[in-house]
């Protein structure tokens, strides 16, 4: 069993389904209100879980109900949670999602998601070192980010980072990185300057870029690749992206080529935005097996 340790947000997701969106000072009745689980490190790290890698979750919560729900939804999915914080000074982290026509746009507030520290990180050293693979994102604060991104180059660990949300970071950090996951909007902010084309030839096997429907564009070091999705018809896709670089992580992770790796994650998030929620949908094996898409040559268990 592969080992993956994620660092990352763990939130509530507070979902409003509407037809329109309100303007500014105007009220409108919505559809439906739900509360979910969600943030982008507990949805990667509870991906990788359902597909059979054993996880480390590194995080923090507030001492609150949803810090304690939060928790415990980790848990039953069989995350390893004992370096989850919890602190007193803030509220846990949370999502505030409008879902419209399928399509979602998210007010995120960090809360006690921005309580992971840098002396935290070195605390863990250890415990990264004992991983096959590390997963980090962009709901955490910078110099987290920055500090993971420097002790898996100096270690030898290999990492995905999932720029998510969007933020700029010198092109020095990425030559660190092993492996970057960014869509095309999170692309061009952190590229201004070259279309995807050029920005996966440059980090060959490196860059992989997340188009949506269209699937994931990378460079094999000889040509560019595009890996299609799998069409299907979505109910909600929040959390594919997540669904894509967790089951891509335990793809690499239990050793899967590159190209097998993105179709596994590719498969994964098809599932996925056929249910509800960030979490509702991400498959596990048994799930991916039953998919007629499944190929047998991915057999990571
Ligand atoms: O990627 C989707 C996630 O990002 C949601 O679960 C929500 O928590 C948001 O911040
Ligand atoms: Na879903």
């Amino acid at each position: 069993m592969s080992k993956i340790a994620v660092i990352g947000s763990i939130s509530t997701d507070f979902v409003v389904t509407t037809a329109k969106r309100p303007e500014i000072g105007e009220t409108i009745t919505g559809i439906d209100f739900t509360t979910t689980y969600g943030g982008k490190g507990a949805n990667q790290a509870i991906a990788c879980a359902r597909l059979g890698s054993e996880v480390q979750m590194i995080g923090a919560v507030g001492d609150d109900t949803f810090g304690e729900e939060l928790i415990e939804n980790l848990a039953q999915n069989r995350i390893d949670t004992q370096n989850v914080k919890r602190v007193t000074h803030l509220p846990s982290g949370s999502a505030h999602i409008t879902l419209l026509n399928n399509d979602n746009a998210i007010i995120y507030i960090p809360g006690a998601n921005d309580a992971v520290t840098v002396e935290g990180i070195d605390a863990l050293e250890n415990t990264l070192t004992a991983c096959d693979l590390v997963l980090i994102q962009n709901e955490t604060p910078q110099a987290v980010v920055e500090k993971v991104i420097l002790t898996c180059a100096e270690k030898g660990i290999k990492l995905l980072y999932n720029p998510a949300p969007a933020r700029v970071i010198s092109p020095e950090w990425l030559e660190k990185v092993t492996y970057l996951t960014p869509n095309e909007s999170e692309f061009q902010l952190m590229f201004p300057k070259w279309a995807v084309s050029e920005g996966v030839k440059q980090y060959p096997n490196k860059l992989f870029v997340t188009l949506g429907s269209k699937g994931v564009l990378y460079h094999d070091g000889t040509a560019e690749r595009l890996v299609p999705s799998y069409k299907v018809q979505p109910v909600d896709t929040t959390g594919a992206g997540d669904t894509f670089n967790g089951a891509f992580a335990a793809a690499i992770a239990a050793g899967l080529p590159i190209e097998e790796s993105v179709k596994f994650g590719n498969l994964a998030a098809s599932l996925s935005i056929q249910k509800f929620g960030a979490q509702g949908g991400m498959p596990t094996l048994a799930e991916m097996k039953g998919s007629p898409n499944y190929e047998e040559k991915w057999d990571i268990e």
